[in-house]
């Protein structure tokens, strides 16, 4: 068993493989990019997986929820979206009027190409009484083919409140989907797409680290498989996360997500200590999506404002729809939800 004094020393740099940047450099970046914030009356939104630098940043960091709130209600004429692609083009489609910019365009995600739009079609035109059910995690196109969206925090509401005489079709998170299933009851077609990075948490690589750490509770994100969500002490979306270790009497905690999660974690909670998860290969589990973004590229992107999401009038106008209905049932007291 490890000894928890050791505990102390660990920080999220311990776990990356990405040079820091020099303090000077992030100094002069840092401020050029407030500068630049204020001259363009920009708002920077950032995920829970974004480096640390950049979440130190941002205006609001969160989940993929909290971001899609904080786009809806935003003032700002700029959005830039720290994230991946398809959560700044769902900032774009919620607010069609502003510029919307990311600091690299390629920051995909590995559910988004699991489902082109196409197929989903194909499989859609089998049975006229599916109700799609989509993860957020998918391209423009794809949410315009669906009922209605959903995230990791609101998937379990959004099922309860689905029309009860459709069947289900849950795309693209498979393991996302059975868990829903398990939670709700209700029976659902899952599409065969997964995230690469959580489903590299094995059962042997939680149950070593579990031996390690016995008394940490194990809080695990639901796009993790069913071997390794059977160990969890809780399964929950990032944000929920953080509530859930604020509210634990426990003092440490092994976090079975993306490692920039520990970052946001460290700073709501000073006084605990979080271990990340590790894979079969890894000491802990990094997307390389996400971590497609640094404190330079997000200072071009404001700077040049570009790389931009451009989206046609009529796939915005089709996607916002089911997002808009996400965001109204999101809202609903837990009570109403169905
Ligand atoms: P959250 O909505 O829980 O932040 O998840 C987003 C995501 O991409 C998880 O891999
Ligand atoms: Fe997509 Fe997985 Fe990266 Fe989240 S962690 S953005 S689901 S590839």
């Amino acid at each position: 068993m490890i000894d928890l004094a050791e505990v102390q020393t660990f920080g999220v740099d311990h776990f990356t493989t990405r040079k820091p940047v020099p303090p000077a450099r992030l100094d002069t970046l840092s401020r050029e990019i407030l500068a630049l914030k204020q001259k363009l009356n920009a708002v920077i939104l950032a995920h829970n997986y974004q480096v640390a630098e950049i979440q130190d940043l941002a205006d609001f960091v969160g989940d993929s929820l909290g971001l899609s709130q904080q786009a809806a209600k935003t003032s700002a004429d700029v959005i830039v979206f720290c994230g991946v692609h398809f959560m700044a083009e769902t900032a774009k489609i919620l607010n069609p009027g502003k510029i919307v910019i990311l600091p690299d365009r390629d920051a995909g995600c590995s559910l988004e190409e699991s489902c082109p739009a196409a197929k989903l079609a194909q499989l859609q035109a089998t049975n006229p009484n599916f109700y799609t059910v989509t993860y957020i995690n998918c391209s423009a196109e794809v949410k315009a083919l669906s009922d209605v969206i959903c995230t990791s925090g609101n998937a379990v509401k959004i099922v309860q409140a689905a029309p009860p005489e459709r069947d289900l079709l849950f795309v693209p998170d498979e393991n996302l989907g059975a868990w829903v299933m398990e939670q709700t009851g209700r029976p659902m077609t899952l599409w065969r797409g997964n995230c690469y990075a959580h489903v590299e948490f094995t059962h042997a690589s939680i149950v070593r680290i579990r031996q390690e750490f016995p008394d940490a509770p194990i809080v695990a994100h639901p796009e993790c498989t069913k071997a390794v969500r059977l160990l969890a002490d809780e399964i929950c979306s990032t944000e929920k996360m953080v509530a859930f270790c604020k509210s634990s009497p426990a003092r440490h905690f092994i976090i079975a997500t993306e490692a920039g999660m520990l970052h946001r974690l460290q700073r709501e909670c000073p006084d605990k200590r979080f271990i990340p998860a590790p894979t079969d290969h890894c000491k802990c589990n990094e997307c390389r999506f996400m971590k497609m973004n640094t404190l330079e590229k997000l200072h071009d992107c404001m700077a040049n404002l570009a790389p931009r999401v451009e989206l046609s009038s009529e796939i915005i106008a089709r996607a916002r729809a089911p997002i808009q209905r996400m965001l109204e049932i999101s809202a609903r007291p837990v009570e109403n939800a169905g």
